[in-house]
């Protein structure tokens, strides 16, 4: 007899609907909902006046919010969850609302993958970044920014660069990495190298942040074009399933050999787990790529691993950098390398 329990259809019917919950997320944060919420709506009713919806269409959306885990109930009184009310709350420091509606014009996309992949456009190394303009970059930006930011704090909080000089932000996008880099340490120095159209973009983050006296900007292509030789540490930050395995290997190769003896470099991203069970979102960043009609795809903790060992780097490890979604694979370079 097999201990596995008899199979029903509850999983696939779940899974088989779950573009509702995403649409649930994108409506309520549309509607203001959870910073109504934050404001003191603590009912359907205020919900419905707070937002301009109807009474019946409030509390549809708050039954499914409530179900969801985007609204608790507390004492009879709405409340958000500790997550919904840093992330979700229009004015907090912390929203990310744009990042989280991010995707959205990709979702048609999303459900003709099996045309795309059976009739699609041939991919290309850049993909979707070979023809990018300036404005599109901001767009994408803008997204970026509301959750890079945070990332930068963490990376700050995690890595000690107390001895470093100059950090590489190699595909920095808005430099959020390299902010919070040369906010923490007055003495260093940071450039973030990213597509010409980018770092026009780049320099519009790093004024606001008042930082741009101290974080230079490179427009180029890093699959191929020189990196820059004067700096001991290197960062590159999710664009790990932009890129296959020969090409990711030849960036890190390549950013090696243009650290400085000593240097350091910090690959953060989406990685599967070695036996490619998880995480998902590992394996849907690889998919993605498909839509983006480039040569991309998941790359394992132990493929990165490889990728650092074979560019020469030392001391490689591997941490947890957002548990469960990002891992961060560090190495060193041999103090005598050239
Ligand atoms: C998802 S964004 C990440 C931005 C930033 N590292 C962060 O974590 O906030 C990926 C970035 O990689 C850049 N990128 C992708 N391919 C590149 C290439 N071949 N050369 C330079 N930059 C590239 C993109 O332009 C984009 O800014």
């Amino acid at each position: 007899m097999s201990s596995e329990p008899r199979p029903d259809t509850t999983r696939l019917q779940r899974m088989a609907r779950a573009y509702t919950e995403t649409a649930v997320l994108w409506a309520a944060l549309d509607l203001g909902v959870f910073t109504a919420v934050a404001e003191g709506a603590i009912d359907e009713d205020a919900v419905a006046t707070s937002c301009r919806i109807s009474q019946l269409d409030a509390g549809r959306l708050v039954v499914c919010c409530l179900t969801l885990d985007l609204l608790r109930s507390e004492g009879g009184k709405l409340v958000n969850p500790p997550d919904v009310a840093r992330y979700l709350v229009k004015g907090e420091q912390s929203y990310a609302g744009p990042w989280m509606t991010f995707t959205r014009r990709d979702v048609p996309d999303w459900f003709l993958i099996s045309e795309l992949m059976t009739d699609g456009p041939e991919p290309t190394l850049l993909g979707m970044y070979g023809d990018l303009t300036v404005e599109r970059a901001r767009n994408y930006h803008n997204a970026t920014y509301s959750i890079g930011m945070g990332a930068g704090r963490r990376f700050v909080r995690t890595v000690d660069l107390a001895r470093r000089k100059r950090m590489l932000d190699l595909g920095g996008g808005s430099g959020a990495y390299s902010i919070n880099v040369v906010k923490t340490y007055p003495d260093m120095t940071a450039v973030v190298f990213d597509l010409p159209p980018v770092v026009e973009v780049t320099r519009e983050f790093l004024a606001d942040n008042g930082v741009a006296d101290r974080v230079d900007t490179i427009g180029g292509d890093f699959t191929s074009d020189p990196l820059p030789r004067d700096c001991d540490v290197v960062v590159m930050a999710s664009n790990l399933p932009i890129y296959d395995a020969d090409v990711i290997a030849g960036v890190i190769a390549r950013a090696h050999d243009a650290l400085l003896p000593g240097g350091e470099m910090h690959l953060i991203g989406e990685m599967l787990d070695d036996d490619r069970r998880g995480p998902a979102d590992a394996a849907m960043w690889g998919m993605n790529e498909l839509l983006c009609a480039g040569l991309g795809r998941a790359h394992t903790v132990a493929e990165c691993i490889g990728y650092f060992v074979q560019a020469g780097f030392g001391e490689v490890e591997v941490t947890a950098f957002v548990p469960g979604t990002l891992q961060r694979v560090a190495g060193r370079k041999a103090v005598g390398a050239d």
